[in-house]
């Protein structure tokens, strides 16, 4: 395309974070622990108790997210700050805390956008059985009326579920599943993922009741699999992992029905969900307003005959079945310093592949680039290859947009740096430094990096000056 349209006026500039990554006082101020708090962290890296202190920090770095222009700031409520149990009586504290966090973006006019859950079911609810009980669909949905009760008078947009898809394919690397002494794991898996779906769809549907003007969606990690040659069994193979990996999600979310793919993977499997009378009903007639979605990079596969052992990435549904898939390095693609592939086009190509099939408005809610970052003895950070990777996915938002895919916002990972999944604080992604390193906390203060004024050049000119 040589004629780029100029972006939406109103497209919704902003950055990502999640509650159990970034806020720091996990078990203090009557927050019961969530399965976060109770995992294992990985060898070398550190605990959850102070992350980046944004629970003492957040006017501090709400006020910098003004100083950069956000529009909207994607956060997560922590399901046990707000339930320490995950039911039962709420934490007053709780409750005004995120108040305060969502008048606060109010006061700078910037959009509280929030997420529901991310990766911290209540400790309390897992020890039940978490996700795996029928009750999980309830105990979701009532946590999600108190969330409407307190905040749907100020707070807009809404998303359910970070990474559902994560959850259900790679949750023993997150650190919140543990199939360990499980039988049929999928069988395990898919009957959560059943919960969590038929869970969404009520959230959904009791946004729209109880929140006036409330606009939600689903927030899945969707990144376009490709497959690794021309060849006709290849096709099928990134077919599959499309199916299993991408649109099972998507496919529920809008249109409330089974990808017949994954149907067919899950009986092969013997693995296929218990699905109440109603069930179906309740995901066909609710519909989300927006398709939020998370992308770092693209995947790649080849066939998958069974004569070999699963490839790198996916491994914990993967293709180690035979007839499925088989993950496949893609040797056209750089790589970040923590090994995964940046693949800027493959933006693109995934927004006008989710547009295509859905038809329905899009926020980026993750992207981004994790690095060891240097604060340098005058207090900078010099992000260039950080601003060089934003500023090409960025460019592909532009190039679809004037394709007519329809972006609603961009919300990349993260506003401020965090604490990783399971590769710690060293591995940062955000506009804002924070002065601690893994295991000393220093003073936990904030510098402003370079890419933080890159960005702030980006919001103040709508996309023009990247
Ligand atoms: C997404 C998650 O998968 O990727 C975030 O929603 C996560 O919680 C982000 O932090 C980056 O992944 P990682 O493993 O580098 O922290």
């Amino acid at each position: 395309l040589k004629k780029l349209k100029p972006m939406p006026k109103d497209f919704l500039w902003g950055a990502s974070t999640s509650a159990y990554q970034v806020e720091g006082a996990n078990l203090t101020h009557g927050k019961g622990p969530s399965v976060q708090d109770i995992k294992k962290v990985p060898e070398g890296t550190s605990e959850l108790d102070v992350c980046a202190d944004f629970y003492h920090h957040y006017k501090e770095d709400i006020a910098l997210m003004a100083e950069m222009g956000f529009k909207t700031f994607r956060f997560s409520v922590a399901w046990s700050r707000i339930l320490p149990e995950g039911t039962g009586a709420v934490n007053q504290e709780g409750i005004d805390f995120y108040n305060n966090v969502i008048d606060e973006c109010l006061k700078y006019n910037i959009e509280p956008l929030v997420t529901m859950f991310h990766f911290d079911l209540p400790a309390a609810l897992e020890k039940k059985g978490g996700w795996s009980r029928r009750e999980s669909v309830d105990e979701f949905v009532n946590f999600a009326k108190i969330l409407y009760e307190n905040y749907g008078d100020r707070v807009k947009y809404w998303l359910t579920i970070n990474e559902q898809n994560v959850l259900t394919l790679n949750g023993e690397v997150i650190g919140t599943c543990d199939l360990k002494g499980v039988d049929n794991k999928y069988k395990k898996l898919y009957q959560e993922n059943h919960h969590m779906l038929l869970a969404q769809a009520k959230a959904m549907a009791l946004c729209h009741e109880m929140v006036p003007g409330g606009k939600i969606g689903p927030a899945p990690n969707i990144s376009l699999v490709y497959p690794a040659s021309c060849k006709p069994k290849d096709v099928l193979a990134a077919q599959n992992l499309n199916a299993i990996r991408n649109w099972l999600y998507l496919d529920m979310a809008v249109f409330g029905r089974y990808n017949n793919l994954v149907w067919a993977f899950l009986e092969e499997h013997d693995a296929t969900p218990v699905i109440e009378d109603g069930d179906m009903d309740i995901m066909a007639s609710a519909h989300p307003d927006f398709i939020g979605f998370n992308y770092y990079s693209t995947a790649t596969v080849e066939w998958n005959d069974g004569t070999e052992p699963a490839g790198r990435g996916d491994q914990q549904i993967s293709g180690d079945e035979p007839g499925v898939f088989k993950a496949y390095p893609n040797p056209n693609l750089l790589r970040t310093e923590f090994g995964w592939e940046i693949d800027p086009d493959g933006f693109r190509a995934t927004m006008r592949e989710i547009y295509s099939r859905y038809h329905l408005p899009m926020i980026v809610t993750e992207n981004g680039l994790g690095a060891y970052d240097k604060l340098t003895e005058d207090g900078k950070v010099h992000d260039q290859y950080r601003i060089e990777y934003l500023r090409k996915h960025i460019e592909q938002i532009k190039l679809a947009c004037s394709e007519g895919v329809e972006m609603m916002g961009y919300c990349p990972w993260s506003a401020i740096d965090l604490v990783s999944t399971h590769e710690g604080v060293v591995k940062r992604y955000g506009f804002i430094y924070v002065n601690r390193d893994e295991f000393d906390l220093k003073d936990l203060a904030r510098y402003k990096k370079d890419s933080f004024y890159w960005y702030k050049k980006v919001i103040e000119t709508n996309g023009e000056d990247l």
